[in-house]
């Protein structure tokens, strides 16, 4: 199996190392709510919610933002140039080592 391991630092400040599948087309998102980190995931990975959102914190080069994700992020609280919603950002071995900050909750 494939597997990439990234760090997400919770609400409170504390480091969460997380290792998942890159072959399950499986996302961020899924990835911190697997290991029962406090992401709702509201709208189930549709870029709807932004509850989903997280600040990307190590210099990973991520795919572009699409329309859907811009266009969310536009409506969210909390956002800043380092804003992505985790449910766009699907495993992948580029994503080895990467750190994401969970963004405060805006439900
Ligand atoms: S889970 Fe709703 S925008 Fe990511």
């Amino acid at each position: 199996m494939h597997e990439v391991t990234v760090t997400v630092v919770d609400r409170e400040g504390q480091s969460h190392t997380l290792t998942g599948p890159t072959d399950m087309n499986m996302n961020l998102m899924e990835l911190c709510r697997a290991y029962e980190l406090p992401v709702l995931g509201e709208c189930g990975g549709m870029a709807m919610c932004a509850t989903c959102q997280v600040y990307l914190e190590s210099n990973t080069i991520l795919p572009e933002q699409s329309d859907a994700e811009l266009d969310m992020l536009d409506q969210a609280f909390f956002v800043k140039t380092n804003s992505r919603l985790g449910c766009q950002i699907q495993l992948n071995d580029s994503l080895q080592g990467a750190c994401f900050r969970l963004a405060p909750e805006s439900l």
